[in-house]
């Protein structure tokens, strides 16, 4: 996994939007996967920023959520609908009928063929060229909590304590008002996307950064299985790197890989 270290959430958040805007730019129909969460916040505002002064152009675009909660209609503030709505798409100039989420209302019975229709969608679209990911404290990507499959796919998930806890801050924190279940990509899902771009801020994911880094490849930490794909970058500050073991080597590569790009 390349690892890349910024100075803060600031320097973390324009890193990625680099990334994101250079994929948009050379291929204009790209299909991003996206994350919710306080984490990819400052990277939409860069990319906001860069459609409204460096016309960066989203009219072509495809992008499919990595999860939403069970039980919440699209309308309720605390969707992940609404916060796509409200922390992008509403600002940039993307075609609706491109735009993918998973629907947190589809009947019990109809999980398992909505969901398999989700990957269906995925396909058809080309697959996902790049995967912007968040990490949860417990290590977990998308909605994939410990203990989930490897190679699972698309499906409905039970949210562990420790991530409505976490989620609780969203909802008057009351963790009874957390939903008690998700519709998420599973993580072979995530797998199949070209570039899987991981971002964690702040201390308090330095151990689930490590774990996903540099612990051993585990469904316990369903992060580590980026650990498994050709092309995982992960970018992260300072504060989310300080437990990393090899953080010296990861900088040197870094600085090397300037130094080539710069001869070559
Ligand atoms: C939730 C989301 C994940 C996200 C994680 C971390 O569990 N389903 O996609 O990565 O929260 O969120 P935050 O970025 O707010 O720390």
């Amino acid at each position: 996994m390349r690892v890349i270290i910024e100075k803060n959430y600031e320097k973390m958040s324009e890193k990625a939007a680099d990334f994101i805007a250079s994929q948009v730019r050379r291929k204009p129909n790209s299909v991003l996967g996206l994350p919710t969460g306080g984490t990819p916040i400052g990277t939409y505002k860069e990319l906001i920023r860069r459609y409204n002064e460096e016309n960066l152009d989203f009219a072509h675009v495809t992008t499919f959520n990595l999860d939403e909660y069970y039980g919440l209609p699209a309308s309720h503030p605390q969707s992940y609908y609404q916060y796509m709505k409200q922390n992008f798409f509403d600002h940039i100039n993307i075609s609706f009928n491109r735009v993918h989420i998973p629907n947190g209302m589809v009947r019990m019975d109809e999980v398992d063929a909505y969901c398999a229709n989700y990957e269906e969608l995925m396909k058809e679209a080309g697959g996902i060229d790049l995967q912007l990911l968040g990490i949860g404290g417990n290590g977990h990507i998308g909605f994939n909590e410990p203990g989930s499959s490897l190679g699972s796919r698309t499906r409905i998930k039970t949210l562990g304590q420790e991530t409505r806890k976490d989620d609780s801050r969203f909802f008057e924190n009351d963790i009874e008002k957390v939903p008690k279940a998700a519709l998420t990509m599973g993580v072979a899902t995530i797998l199949d996307a070209r570039t899987c771009l991981m971002l964690a801020s702040g201390k308090g994911k330095a151990e689930a950064v490590k774990q996903a880094i540099e612990g051993p490849l585990t469904s316990q930490t369903t992060g580590s299985a980026l650990q498994l794909h050709s092309h995982a970058i992960a970018i992260i500050d300072e504060d989310a790197a300080s437990a990393l073991e090899r953080k010296d080597y990861y900088i040197y590569t870094e600085k090397m890989r300037a130094e080539l790009e710069g001869d070559y």
